[in-house]
């Protein structure tokens, strides 16, 4: 399976300044690098204009959230429907900002997921412990219990869904997880999704966020079990994007 190299822009650029932003990486981005996939994610007003741009390209368009109804009375909310609409192909589920301050539980990213995989959309989702976590030692059992719940149900197809394994306390800080540190995690990851899958994880990747950027992409990468990236602040500039890409080559 290729790597998967994200951008999640969360609330930033207007339509105009994506448009300038994607003609810039496509200039940036002319050749397909051989076994990366590259997804962006812009916000919501900007999904339309920016797949439109991304025509013809091999890159990816992607949702930062979605409501798991797929019409009906929910004042503010986007459905699967309306994102299939605009070619939308990945939908990242349970980042740490919407669980922490929109106050998204584990059984609403469950239903989230269910959705996705309904409408053939593939959820990126996202788990991670807090630094008091962490300092109590909870990180795997915490990291467990939200894996557990967001693939409930659909345990033995986890090869539709890819994990993003974003320890809070290194979003969007500039302290990114050691590699020792992102690899025990991701390969506890990968243990459990074997067993609860019955080995059917092979097409799904475990992809690390939290403070990546083109000087620490590539350390990250070398690890056995990190197989892409889903990149915040870094991701907001063509240039840096494209060398975590890079340094994703041949590794
Ligand atoms: P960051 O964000 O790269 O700014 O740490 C990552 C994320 O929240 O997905």
């Amino acid at each position: 399976m290729a790597y998967l190299v994200a951008a999640n822009w969360k609330m930033n650029k207007t339509n105009a300044e994506s448009l300038e932003y994607v003609n810039i990486f496509k200039e940036l981005y002319k050749e397909y690098l051989p076994n990366i996939e590259v997804m962006i994610a812009p916000s919501f007003t900007a999904l339309e204009a920016v797949g439109l741009a991304l025509n013809n390209t091999t890159i990816k368009l992607g949702a930062q959230n979605m409501y798991f109804e797929e019409k009906g009375a929910f004042t503010g909310e986007v459905s699967p429907v309306m994102l299939k609409e605009l070619n939308v192909e990945y939908v990242i589920l349970g980042h740490s900002e919407r669980r922490h301050i929109f106050g998204e539980k584990d059984e609403i990213v469950n239903k989230k997921v269910l959705s996705t995989i309904k409408h053939g959309l593939r959820p990126i989702i996202c788990v991670g412990e807090t630094l008091e976590e962490r300092e109590l030692g909870k990180t795997l059992s915490v990291v467990e219990r939200q894996i557990r719940a967001a693939i409930s149900g659909i345990e033995r197809e986890v090869y539709l869904v890819d994990i993003a394994y974003e320890p809070v306390w290194a979003i969007g800080t500039g302290v990114n997880a050691t590699p020792e540190q992102a690899q025990e995690v991701h390969k506890f990851i990968r243990e459990l999704l074997n067993s609860v899958s019955r080995g059917n994880d092979k097409n799904t990747r475990i992809i690390y966020g939290g403070s990546v950027n083109e000087k620490n992409a590539r350390e990250l990468i070398k690890e056995k079990d990190i197989e892409g990236f889903l990149v915040g602040t870094a991701s907001l500039y063509p240039e840096k994007f494209y060398k975590i890409i890079t340094e994703c080559l041949e590794v």
